[in-house]
């Protein structure tokens, strides 16, 4: 079986590679290596934010691997500080001049914020619809936010998100979400996909990877392909990043799949920020 990355196809008609490459906590002098390794490996798709630090790196790793621009898929994503519309275009110029790119491929709301800006990311999703419209961002979505902040969404916004990015791995399926996502068409796209490591020692999952003679991380970013979410390991390590994406190769069948997913702990395996009450600004 060849390694192929399949493409998903959005809402918006556009097509994303179902693999990428993240970048979240790598350091900005580290970051153009990482990518160059990652676009050398064969991967095609980037996910970075304002708030990583290093969306300028990424541009140059791009730019040094001599692909096309249009052969590589680019995200980035809204600052927390830009939420007031004026900051948000600005944020968003600031973005394509660090990346030295025309257009973005997908740019999110990190964050919904509830509890700041009165509570209003509308105002600010509207002007992700501007970029959407003036084609400097081939799609929009967003990132985090809760089933009640998708439904405000659909009642009040021109544009339906083409994503939502949410933490996801075995020990937090985030089904609800999941679930509205997939009954509206927004795609799931699966943060954190191995927990950030955490998930690796796990008994069950050790024992998967014995039986299919494929790495615990490999078993579970399969895991992620074929309930049909999009996922983009971080990793510095050359092996790593290479391993990552051999995935395409292999199958895991149901009851696999089942034993997997039987592992969620519900609320208490999330290992990250509830989008209800997160409320970080940057300094
Ligand atoms: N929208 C959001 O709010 C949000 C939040 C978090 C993350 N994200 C996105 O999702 C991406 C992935 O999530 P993440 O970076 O939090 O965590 P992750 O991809 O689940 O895990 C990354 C960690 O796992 C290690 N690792 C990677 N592959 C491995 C392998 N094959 N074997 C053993 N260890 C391995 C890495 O170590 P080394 O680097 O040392 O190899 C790193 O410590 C981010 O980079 C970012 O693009 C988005």
């Amino acid at each position: 079986m060849a390694n192929t990355i399949p493409d998903i196809t959005l809402n918006d008609g556009n097509t994303i590679p179902q693999l990428g490459f993240g970048v979240f906590q790598i350091e900005p002098k580290d970051t153009a290596e990482a990518v160059g390794r990652a676009l050398e490996i064969g991967y095609r798709h980037i996910d970075t934010a304002e708030m990583y630090g290093n969306e300028a790196e990424v541009g140059q790793a791009v730019r040094a691997s001599g692909l096309d621009r249009g052969e590589v898929f680019v995200t980035s994503k809204l600052s927390n500080g830009f939420h007031r519309p004026d900051d948000a275009r600005r944020a968003f110029d600031s973005t394509l001049a660090a990346l030295k790119m025309d257009h973005i491929d997908l740019f999110l709301i990190h964050w919904p914020l509830p509890t700041r800006y009165d509570g209003d990311f509308l105002s600010t999703w509207k002007v992700l619809e501007e970029f959407r419209r003036d084609g400097r961002a081939r799609s929009i979505g967003v990132s985090n936010f809760q089933v009640p902040h998708l439904e405000r969404l659909a009642a009040e916004a021109d544009v339906a998100p083409a994503v939502n990015q949410i933490e996801v791995h075995p020990y937090f399926g985030n089904e609800d979400v999941r679930a509205y996502g997939n009954a509206h068409d927004i795609r799931t796209e699966a943060w954190s996909p191995i927990a950030q490591g955490k998930v690796l020692d796990d008994p069950t999952l050790l024992d998967i990877a014995g039986q299919v003679g494929r790495t615990v991380a490999q078993v579970v970013l399969r895991w992620h392909v074929q309930r049909g979410d999009i996922v983009f390991p971080k990793s510095t390590t050359p092996s790593r990043i290479e391993e990552n994406f051999r995935i395409f190769d292999f199958e895991l069948d149901d009851a696999t799949m089942a034993r997997i997913s039987g592992l969620d702990r519900g609320e208490a395996g999330r290992q990250g920020p509830n989008p209800d009450t997160f409320d970080y600004l940057p300094d």
